[in-house]
């Protein structure tokens, strides 16, 4: 089947979000470092364009995790496919997201980061599907709330495909 994609957020408006949201950073965490952490791979291209708008020494580093299939995604039970290259503990922490949507993935991944003793810790999504929440998870920083529509670019993908589109889309089914 063919599909369609009709833009949600232009560029425009994704990127002046982003600025938005990496000068709040600077402010909210003048006077510190801040340590990004990336979830593979649709955080990448948010987390890169955030981090060139907070003015304060930053750090990266990247997980990869994966559902450990049908029976375990009710739990919101993930599998670390690839751990972080350096400790976390004493660490101002920000987990950088593309999207939530049931909350799952994220509720527990945050429980596995929090028991290694960052100093704190706090999430940032570009985009929120509150209709989708399932496992309730405490976002501090948001760019957009958007209705239950199936989204991709900015990271996101259908089949592995259009994350790298500059712009928030919605897939039509034609
Ligand atoms: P959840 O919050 O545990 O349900 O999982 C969120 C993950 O599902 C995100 O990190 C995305 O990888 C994927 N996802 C959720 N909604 C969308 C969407 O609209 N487009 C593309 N990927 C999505
Ligand atoms: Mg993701």
């Amino acid at each position: 089947m063919a599909e369609r994609i009709d833009v949600l957020i232009s560029k425009e408006a994704v990127e002046a979000k982003i600025k938005e949201l990496g000068e709040q950073l600077s402010r909210d965490y003048a006077g510190r470092r801040l340590h990004l952490i990336c979830v593979l791979k649709g955080g990448v291209f948010f987390m890169t364009e955030l981090s060139k708008h907070i003015s304060l020494p930053v750090t990266i580093d990247f997980m990869s995790v994966s559902s450990y299939g049908d029976e375990m995604v009710s739990s919101g039970r993930v599998k670390i496919v690839k751990d972080l290259d350096e400790s976390i503990e004493g660490k101002d922490v920000l987990v950088v997201e593309d999207i939530i949507d049931s909350g799952r993935t994220l509720s527990y991944l945050l429980d596995i980061l929090k028991s290694r003793k960052p100093a704190s810790m706090k999430l940032c999504t570009l985009l929120d599907k509150p209709d989708r929440r399932v496992t309730e998870v405490e976002v501090d920083y948001t760019g957009f709330q958007i209705p239950d529509e199936f989204v991709v670019g900015y990271g996101l993908d259908y089949k592995q495909i259009y994350r790298n589109l500059p712009y928030i889309g919605i897939v039509v089914q034609e």
